[in-house]
């Protein structure tokens, strides 16, 4: 039998956003999201806004998120923000590996391990693994080796019930704020491998992974996407700053199931 998942929508600001920009769009969110769905959805703006989201999202079930953690506990270690800290004012996620992380600011795959493990140290906070190939990677038909490369980092560094507690999200970089979205083939199609990999270690694991995919996924696109077999959600950029897409996204859940 196979399991059904409940598929997420995971809105990631980036570095964008002010005080009332963060007040605005959580209130218009609030009023346009269907009450069914505010479960299924997280909300992760800069690490300043945190506290200011928690307080405004209150007890509507939206979940919070962090976009990036330190691999270090707490100490010395001058800009960094831990897992402990995140937990500590009421984060549930956190993305780890962003490729903008990689790319921008070094983050290797043993750093990117390093963080899903210390997010795994807290009980309630759920690592949102990004793995994704460049244009050049895809170009060149090494798309499977990359993002198997990084998956495989992950499955040997972390347990399986660290494992089990991940959520993965396939982020074509060539797709990322580009308008350049996977079709919902090429999407399913490296969905269904991370799937396989994940399965040769623990099926079980594998049939209950939420993979979500991201890149220029938006109002128009996500149904097609959504409805694929093996895409449990999305990782929204751009469409995540304006509450009425972004609602409209996340509402497309109530048809896709
Ligand atoms: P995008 O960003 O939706 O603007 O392409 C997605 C992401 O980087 O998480």
């Amino acid at each position: 039998m196979t399991l059904k998942r409940r598929k997420k929508i995971v809105g990631n600001w980036k570095m964008n956003g002010s005080t009332v920009f963060a007040r605005t769009l959580v209130s218009d969110l609030l009023e346009q999201l269907s009450p069914a769905l505010t479960e299924q959805v997280c909300l992760c703006p800069p690490m300043p806004y945190l506290p200011m989201v928690a307080e405004a999202l209150g007890q509507s079930g939206v979940s919070l998120g962090a976009q990036n953690v330190s691999s270090y506990n707490d100490g010395a270690y001058t800009g960094e923000v831990s897992a402990t800290m995140l937990a500590d004012i009421g984060c549930d996620h956190v993305i780890v590996g962003h490729s903008e992380r990689r790319t921008l600011f070094a983050e290797t795959d043993a750093i990117v391990v390093s963080k899903v493990a210390k997010a795994l140290e807290q009980p309630g906070l759920t690592p949102i693994l990004c793995v994704g190939e460049t244009r050049e990677e895809r170009e060149a038909g090494q798309w499977q080796a990359v993002i198997s490369r990084q998956m495989q980092a992950v499955l040997e560094g972390i347990d399986r019930a660290g494992v089990a507690r991940i959520i993965v999200a396939y982020e074509p970089v060539w797709a990322i704020g580009t308008g350049l979205t996977a079709t919902a083939e090429q999407a399913q199609e490296v969905h269904a491998l991370i799937r396989q990999q994940v399965a040769a270690l623990d099926s079980a694991i594998a049939d209950s992974l939420l993979i979500l995919y991201g890149g220029s996924l938006n109002d128009q696109n996500a149904k097609e996407l959504l409805s694929q077999p093996d895409i449990d959600g999305g990782l929204v950029g751009g469409a995540a700053l304006v509450a009425e897409k972004f609602a409209r996204v996340c509402n497309t859940l109530a048809e896709v199931g």
